[in-house]
C-alpha cells in the first residue's frame, strides 16, 4: 500500500479518536531516506503535527511501522470497512524499546559512549519550564534535540556525535520515539557504567518539526557570576530541588569536558590521553567510565590538577544547602545512588507527553538481568550467606548419594560402620591364622 493511502485512510478513520493515538513516527532530519508525503484529508484531526498540509517521514520504515502499529492497536474492521480504533497504541512499541536497549548495550561495549549519551538525554529534558503548561512549548523530553537548530545551541556542542551513534538504532526500531530513545540510552548508560537502576517509564511523544524546539539558553552555564543562584534559577525552573541539583551533578563522575566543545577543561590529561573512545579532554574523576561517588570525593579534595572542577561543581561544597548533600554523597555511595536514581527518573520525565498518559515500564525482569553488583565487603571477611544456586547444588549432591543437607547421611554412616567392622574381622582372622 502506498504511504499516501495509508496516511489518508488512517486519518480519515481517526476523526473520532484523534489525539489518542500517534499516527506516524516523527520526522527525522538525519534519515537517509526521506520522502515528502502529501496529506489530503477533510478530517478534523487535532494533533498539531498533522495540521500542516505536508510533513516529512522516513520511508519505507514508516509504512512497515504503521502497518504494524495498526495491527497491534486497531481492534477490528467493521463491516462497512471503517477501521474502529481503540485508544491502545503507545507512542513507542514496548517490544522495540526492549530490543533497542539490547542494541544500546552493544553500542556502549564497543564505543564507550556512556557519558555523551547521558548528556544527550539530560539536554533534551533539561529545557523544561514548569511555568508553561502547553506541550511542547514547555520544553523537556520530547526528542526536539534531534533537530539541527537545537543541536547548534552552544550548550549542545558535540552532541551531534551522540545522535549519530543512536540514529542507526532509531532506523532499526522506527516504533521507538526519539524522546524515548534518548532517555533509554541515558538510563542504560548509567546502569551499564555500574550506576543504579533507574525506575524509568516510556511512551514519550516526539515533537515533529524544528519549529517546536525550545529557544536557546535554557541549560545551565558552567561559569556564571553566581553559580549557586544560577543553578537554582535553572533547576528550580524545571521543578527540581537542591537535593536533586546535587545528586544529578554527580553524573559528572562520568565523562570529560573538551575545550573545543564547551570551552572548559584541558585538551588532555594523564587520565584521558589514551581514551577509551576518542582520546582527550579533562575528566572530573580518574575512572571516568565508572559510575560511583568519586566525583564528590574528588571535587571536595581538589588534589589532582588533572581532574576538572567547574565553578558549578565547586559550589556544591561552598553553598550551605548544597553542601549537606554533597558531603553525604562523598561518604555514602548508597545514598548517592538512591537519590541519583530518583532524580534521574524525574529529569527524564520533565515536560514529556506520555502515550499512554501514565507511561509504561519495559523492565519485566525476564530479559537481560542486571549482573550482581560487586560489593567488596562481601568478599572480605565474615560469614557469607550461600547463594540459592549453591544451596541447590549441595542439596543435589546429597540427594545423589541418598541423603539431604537437613538430614545427614545416616544410611551411609551405617554402611561405613559395617565396613570398619568387616575390615576389623578380616584383620583379626588374618592375625589369628
Ligand atoms: C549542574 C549544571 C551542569 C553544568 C554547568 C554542566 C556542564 C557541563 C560541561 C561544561 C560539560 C563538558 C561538555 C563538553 O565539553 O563536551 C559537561 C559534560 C557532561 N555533563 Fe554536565 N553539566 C551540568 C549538569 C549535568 C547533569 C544534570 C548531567 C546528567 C544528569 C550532566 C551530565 C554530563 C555528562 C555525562 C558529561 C560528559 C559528556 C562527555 O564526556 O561527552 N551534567 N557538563
Amino acid at each position: 500500500m502506498a504511504a499516501e493511502q495509508i496516511v489518508s485512510s488512517t486519518m480519515a478513520s481517526l476523526s473520532g479518536a484523534a489525539g489518542t493515538c500517534r499516527l506516524l513516527p516523527s520526522s527525522s532530519s538525519y534519515s537517509p531516506r526521506r520522502t515528502k508525503v502529501s496529506v489530503s484529508t477533510s478530517s478534523s484531526l487535532t494533533h498539531s503535527s498533522l495540521r500542516s498540509s505536508s510533513f516529512y517521514s522516513p520511508l519505507p520504515s514508516l509504512v512497515i511501522h504503521n502497518q504494524k502499529h495498526q495491527r497491534r492497536s486497531l481492534n477490528h474492521v467493521a463491516n462497512s470497512g471503517t477501521i474502529v480504533i481503540t485508544p491502545t497504541c503507545f507512542a513507542s512499541d514496548p517490544d522495540q524499546l526492549k530490543s533497542a536497549k539490547g542494541d544500546i548495550r552493544e553500542l556502549l561495549k564497543t564505543t564507550f559512549c556512556h557519558p555523551i549519551l547521558i548528556r544527550l538525554g539530560w539536554h533534551d529534558a533539561g529545557t523544561y519550564d514548569k511555568n508553561i503548561e502547553e506541550w511542547p512549548q514547555r520544553g523537556g523530553a520530547n526528542g526536539s534535540l534531534r533537530f539541527e537548530i537545537e543541536l547548534k545551541h552552544a550548550a549542545n556542542a558535540g552532541l551531534v556525535n551522540a545522535l549519530k551513534l543512536l540514529q542507526p538504532i532509531k532506523d532499526k526500531y522506527p516504533g521507538v520515539t526519539y524522546a524515548d530513545l534518548f532517555q533509554l540510552a541515558s538510563a542504560t548508560a548509567v546502569e551499564e557504567a555500574g550506576g543504579p537502576t533507574i525506575p524509568m517509564k516510556y511512551g514519550r511523544v516526539d515533537v515533529s518539526v524544528p519549529e517546536q524546539c525550545p529557544e536557546e539558553g535554557k541549560l545551565p552555564d558552567a561559569g556564571p557570576p553566581s553559580p549557586a543562584d544560577h543553578l537554582r534559577n535553572v533547576f528550580y525552573r524545571m521543578g527540581l530541588s537542591d537535593k536533586e541539583i546535587v545528586a544529578l551533578s554527580g553524573a559528572h563522575t562520568l565523562g570529560r569536558s573538551r575545550p573545543e566543545r564547551s570551552g572548559w577543561g584541558k585538551p588532555e590529561t594523564k587520565y584521558t590521553k589514551d581514551g577509551p573512545g576518542a582520546p582527550g579532554g579533562q575528566s572530573w574523576t580518574a575512572q571516568w567510565l565508572k559510575f560511583d561517588n568519586s566525583y564528590f570525593k574528588d571535587i571536595k579534595e581538589r588534589r589532582d590538577e588533572d581532574l576538572l572542577v567547574l565553578p558549578t561543581d565547586a559550589v556544591l561544597f561552598d553553598d550551605p544547602s548544597f553542601k549537606v548533600y554533597a558531603e553525604k554523597y562523598a561518604t555514602d555511595q548508597d545514598e548517592f545512588f538512591k537519590d541519583y536514581a530518583e532524580a534521574h527518573a524525574k529529569l527524564s520525565n520533565l515536560g514529556a507527553k506520555f502515550d499512554p498518559p501514565e507511561g509504561f515500564s519495559i523492565d519485566d525482569g525476564s530479559t537481560n538481568p542486571t549482573p550482581e553488583k560487586f560489593v567488596a565487603s562481601k568478599y572480605s571477611s565474615g560469614k557469607r550467606e550461600l547463594s540459592d544456586a549453591m544451596k541447590q547444588k549441595i542439596r543435589a549432591e546429597y540427594e545423589a548419594v541418598g541423603g539431604s543437607p537437613d538430614k545427614p547421611l545416616q544410611s551411609n554412616y551405617f554402611l561405613n560402620i559395617m565396613i570398619v567392622i568387616a575390615v576389623l574381622a578380616l584383620l583379626t582372622s588374618l592375625i589369628g591364622n
